[in-house]
């Protein structure tokens, strides 16, 4: 089966607003009849059980990230910069590159954010409560949202002055039209000029860094490897701002809306296997892309060299072969293999950042304050994204 060309559209499938808010249904009925799907509409192959998802993310030489390897995949926009990044290379060059940053990320070294983080969480609630009249707030808007440009806005090491121009901007870069007035190209024009500004503004941060270095993620970036081009300089940057923002949003918010769901909320002791298990439930990335590098055979079929694979996530993480009872919320699961996270070479990067965040942000939410649903299901809307898994907005109340 061939390729034709970019991957543009989500299934038909999923379209719908009660599927896009509880897809899994539809997963395990795929993935009961085989673990992988041709969609001769998309053209591309559903990859739906957890062993298949594991092995194409598990082998790159078979399986690549390069979109312009085999589908000529060209973003527009500020989105070329992504292109010489990390996320779309394989290795060795991969490698060479995530190694400049590796370390910033570890556990050890994000820890240090955690008073931060928490300062921030409680000033964003404060101030959300102060502007509600009923003690109801929303919950993305309030917290979910804002919380993690701020915390990467520290990291780089954009000054406390520019925080909220930066935030604009990267809000506006990840915004959908849905909803809105404006139709989709004028909101493209608008994301362009956010992403021009924001990448002049980290130019400008890049080459004062360079003059006057300091404790930040950007200097550290411009002295690991003299060698970075200034396009690998700036993908980095934006690399690390749009990656890791609407999926914490979503992972603070799948949590909320899960625990809310079933009256429950974890604990000190259970907090954080509560957040992997959100992460396996609900996952907030719920696809990657892959293409198939040579001839492979999977379940008698045959994936042909340059056909592109969207392996889900969402749906392995409930695949009854690796989790006993999969579609049950199991705030304490051991082990918990999920492939929230990816899995391989590309596993995320800011992974140990992303459970840092939410971890802090439901703790100040759970010992400052009483949370309750003030959420009907019929309200929910989902978020319009072909990859990410969230809702738009999550209403709850304080007390
Ligand atoms: C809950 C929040 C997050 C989720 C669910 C998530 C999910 C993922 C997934 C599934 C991948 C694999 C992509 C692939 O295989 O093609 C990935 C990669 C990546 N993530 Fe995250 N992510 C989150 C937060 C973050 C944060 C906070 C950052 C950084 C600030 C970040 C930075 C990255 C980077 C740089 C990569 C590419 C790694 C590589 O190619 O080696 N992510 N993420």
């Amino acid at each position: 089966m061939s390729s034709a060309g970019p991957l543009q559209t989500f299934p038909e499938a999923l379209a719908a607003r009660e599927r896009r808010l509880d897809p899994y249904d539809w997963y395990a009925d795929r993935r009961a009849e085989s673990p992988l799907h041709w969609d001769p509409d998309r053209h591309c192959w559903d990859v739906f059980a957890y062993d298949e998802v594991k092995r194409m993310l598990g082998d790159d030489e078979s399986f690549s990230v390069n979109p312009r390897e085999a589908t000529g995949f060209q973003p527009a926009g500020e989105q070329t910069f992504l292109l010489e990044t990390m996320l779309f290379q394989d290795p060795p060059k991969h490698d060479r590159t995530r190694d400049v940053v590796d370390e910033f990320f570890r556990p050890s070294a994000v820890k240090s954010l955690e008073p931060f983080i928490a300062a921030e969480s409680q000033r964003l609630l404060a101030e959300a409560l102060d502007e509600s009249d009923d003690g109801v707030v929303d919950l993305v808007d309030a917290l979910a949202y804002p919380l993690p440009v701020i915390v990467i806005a520290k990291m780089l090491g954009v000054p406390a002055e520019d925080r909220e121009q930066f935030k604009q901007w990267s809000d506006t870069i990840v915004e959908g039209t849905a909803g809105e007035e404006e139709d989709a190209e004028a909101l493209q024009e608008r994301q362009m000029e956010a992403g021009m500004a924001l990448a002049n503004y980290f130019r400008d941060l890049v080459a004062k860094r360079r003059e006057e270095p300091r404790d930040d993620l950007v200097t550290s970036i411009v002295q690991a490897d003299e060698d970075l081009t200034e396009t690998e300089l700036l993908g980095f940057c934006m690399l690390l701002l749009i990656a890791g923002n609407i999926t914490t949003t979503n992972l603070i918010t799948n949590a909320v809306r899960t625990f809310g769901e079933q009256e429950y909320w974890p604990g000190e002791r259970q907090r954080d296997t509560a957040i992997e298990e959100v992460l396996r439930y609900r996952a907030p990335v719920q696809s990657m892309t892959r293409v198939a590098m040579e001839d492979v055979t999977v379940d008698g079929k045959t994936v042909e060299e340059g056909d592109t694979l969207v392996c889900w996530l969402g749906a392995a993480n409930r695949d009854g072969t690796q989790f006993a009872d999969p579609d049950t919320f199991v705030p304490d699961r051991r082990p918990n293999q999920h492939l929230g996270f990816g899995y391989g070479t590309h596993y995320c990067l800011g992974a140990p950042l992303a459970r840092l965040e939410a971890s802090v942000a439901l703790r100040e939410l759970g010992t400052e304050y009483e949370v309750r649903p003030a959420w009907e299901d019929d309200d929910l809307e989902p978020i319009e994204s072909s990859f990410l898994h969230g809702v738009r907005s999550l209403p709850v109340r304080l007390d």
